[in-house]
């Protein structure tokens, strides 16, 4: 039983919560993320980044979107709740080193929580980060602050121009490429689409890309094979192999195919999808 410390609302059904978690406080890094399960009875398990972690007060934070049934149920748990189990750190931590040229981190929607540890790590290291964030508009932009605040440079793009540039964030990338100082490396996390499309711009200059992959999942072991994804045509499983892989072998069509796999089963659409669609119909 973990309790929650702290929960903040940061847009319409985003919400931040620092849960007392000491022990996964010490221990993780960034790129890593955690398996919730909220009731006692054999509830679903989802899988959330840790978004930020603080060893010395034992709390991790959490920033998640309220899309279908767990994470709605989560956002109305306040503090003094408890979360009945919270699993991990799991996964591989992010590869982070010294580059020579500056590192591109895109968050994109939601991806931007999850990208933060990791704009973190690349700026205690020392490199140079610009930072790519994407929404479809001004309300859905979530942790300016604290990425303008790690970045050397941030480019803000909505889809209706409500703040920063009215484009898509693969614009500004292609622009980064095409530089004098192109990018030493790219990481994208946000809707599949997005992180598809961040692969295609950087693949004609060769520049390395990660991408971090949220696949349905069930165990977190590698054991159910729920978020098994084909990587250079090999099959890996995101839970214990990721979740971050190269952006130019990851099978993303085949990723998407099998997300939508439960969605007869759902009662209403997800935002995720929605924003996905409506990326891809631009893109176009
Ligand atoms: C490693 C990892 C880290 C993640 N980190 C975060 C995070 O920091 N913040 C955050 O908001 N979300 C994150 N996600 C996505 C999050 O796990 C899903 O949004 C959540 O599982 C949805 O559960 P639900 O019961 O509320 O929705 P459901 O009722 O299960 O589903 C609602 C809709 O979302 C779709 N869906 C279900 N699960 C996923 C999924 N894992 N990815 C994409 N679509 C899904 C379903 O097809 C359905 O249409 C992460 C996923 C992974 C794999
Ligand atoms: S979640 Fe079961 S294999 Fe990854």
């Amino acid at each position: 039983m973990k309790k929650i410390l702290e929960k903040k609302q940061l847009s319409a059904d985003v919400f931040r919560m620092k849960i007392e978690a000491p022990l996964i406080a010490e221990e993780r890094q960034a790129g890593q993320f955690l398996i919730i399960q909220i009731d006692q009875n054999y509830g679903e398990r989802i899988p959330l980044t840790i978004a930020n972690a603080n060893a010395e007060e034992g709390f991790v934070e959490i920033i998640f979107q309220a899309v279908g049934a767990t994470t709605q149920k989560l956002s109305r748990l306040n503090v003094g709740d408890f979360i009945e189990n919270v699993l991990g750190p799991l996964g591989q931590p992010t590869h982070i080193e010294k580059k020579d040229g500056p590192v591109v981190c895109v968050g994109g929607g939601i991806g931007v929580a999850p990208m933060h540890p990791i704009v973190e790590a690349h700026h205690k290291a020392g490199n140079k980060v610009i930072t790519i964030m994407g929404a479809r508009n001004k309300e859905l932009l979530i942790m300016e602050d604290e990425m303008r605040a790690l970045s050397d440079e941030l480019i803000i793009c909505t889809d209706d121009g409500s703040y920063g540039r009215k484009d898509l964030v693969t614009v500004p990338l292609k622009e980064l490429c095409e530089s004098e100082n192109p990018p030493s490396e790219v990481f994208a996390i946000g809707p599949p689409i997005m992180m598809k499309f961040c692969a295609e711009t950087t693949r004609p200059f060769a520049v390395p890309t990660m991408v971090s992959l949220n696949t349905i999942m069930v165990d977190g072991t590698g054991m159910c094979g729920g978020c098994r994804v084909s990587i250079g045509n090999e099959t890996k499983f995101v839970c214990v192999d990721g979740p971050e892989f190269d952006g130019h072998l990851v099978d993303f069509d085949n990723m998407m195919l099998r997300q939508k796999a439960y969605k007869k089963h759902e009662a209403h659409r997800c935002n995720l999808d929605v924003e996905a669609e409506k990326l891809e119909a631009k893109q176009k």
